[in-house]
């Protein structure tokens, strides 16, 4: 037995100074220290060793498998340093390379947006904002849809207090006309309870209705809304206005056109189209962007401005339905599902 233990500190130690890798190395450690290794497989003669030889031979195992141990040791914190000293030298100071599919740009809508705003901006219209939570006051009765009208239906929009049981019900804005009413109210309160000076704004924002998601409907989409109130406004100039909003954005040859229509807020009312193509492979066909009209007087009573005094036109448009037509996206869910592939292209 004492013997074997020589044996196997001789033979343990010639092996592993024969380890260059820590995968060598651990193949030593299972062969000598693990379990199932040749150390305590030695240990079970132990049991048959005569009784009076029993403490020099436990003294002799003990040695060798602190020896064998040790050398372990010693030779894991060398193979380490040789792998540190064989890793790839890296210069820290050398600049790195910029990867062009990680760097994060604006999405589509906001671009639009911006272009927008910076179209009309062009043609002297400020940009105004207005909360996305709203209530049935400025989402409707100011803008001449009062109780019982039919775009007032809860399937129709998001309220936030049940309409049958409160007097002036929270709401998620289904229309970004909101802003009109509110930046009218502001320019009253302002001017001490009239109006002073002309209002020609636009604002951009999101809104919402519960619409079935398809190609070209969503619950959530924005829209951009504008108005111009000064004296005597007409649809000429809206007329005008609008073409120029188009030959601007979409190019000279825009091909757009108004439509007769009706909305609670204005007389007359309209609804602009574009001929859009959306696809290359289909011919181009007339998109509806939103509507417009002339402010009904009524709307501006109910802001406190004077019909007589001023009018003027206001619009609203479907921002999702213009970014489609200035780049040719196919589907509005194109823009709200993420896909990078999608996002990276536009
Ligand atoms: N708010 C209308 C809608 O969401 C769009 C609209 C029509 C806005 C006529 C206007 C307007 O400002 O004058 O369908």
């Amino acid at each position: 037995m004492l013997q074997l233990a020589e044996q196997l500190r001789t033979q343990g130690l010639d092996e592993l100074s024969k380890v260059q890798s820590a995968d060598a190395l651990e193949a030593w450690r299972l062969a000598y220290l693990a379990g199932s290794g040749k150390l305590k497989a030695a240990m079970a003669g132990f049991k048959d060793v005569p009784k009076e030889q029993k403490p020099a031979v436990g003294a002799k195992m003990n040695e060798v498998k602190a020896a064998l141990e040790q050398a372990f040791e010693e030779k894991k914190a060398a193979v380490s340093q040789l792998a540190a000293s064989n890793a790839p030298q890296l210069d820290v100071t050398e600049p790195g390379l910029v990867s062009s599919s990680c760097v994060g740009r604006p999405h589509i809508i906001t671009r639009v947006i911006e272009e927008l705003c910076d179209v009309f901006g062009r043609m002297g219209f400020e940009v105004a904002e207005g909360p996305e939570l709203e209530d049935d006051e400025h989402n409707f009765i100011k803008l001449n849809i009062p109780a019982g009208h039919p775009a007032r239906d809860p399937v129709d929009n998001f309220y936030v207090d049940d309409p049958r049981k409160t007097e002036r019900p929270r709401m998620i804005r289904s229309q970004t006309s909101t802003v009109q009413v509110r930046v009218m109210e502001a320019a009253v309160r302002e001017g001490g309870g009239r109006l002073r000076k002309p209002i020609k704004i636009i604002s951009p924002g999101r809104v919402f209705r519960p619409d079935t998601v398809d190609a070209t409907h969503s619950f959530m989409f924005h829209q951009i809304e504008g108005l111009y109130l000064d004296h005597g406004v007409s649809m000429v100039d809206l007329k005008t206005t609008l073409l120029q909003f188009a030959r601007a954005y979409f190019g000279e040859d825009a091909e757009v056109r108004l439509r007769p229509s009706y909305f609670p807020f204005t007389e007359p009312s309209a609804e602009l189209d574009m001929k859009i193509r959306l696809r290359p492979d289909q011919p181009a066909r007339w998109i509806e962007l939103g509507g417009c009209g002339m402010v009904d007087p009524a709307v501006l009573q109910h802001c406190g401005i004077d019909p007589e005094e001023w009018t003027g036109f206001a619009f609203g448009f479907g921002i999702e339905r213009i970014a489609m037509g200035r780049y040719s996206i196919p589907d509005i869910r194109l823009l709200f599902e993420n896909d990078l592939r999608f996002l990276r292209q536009v």
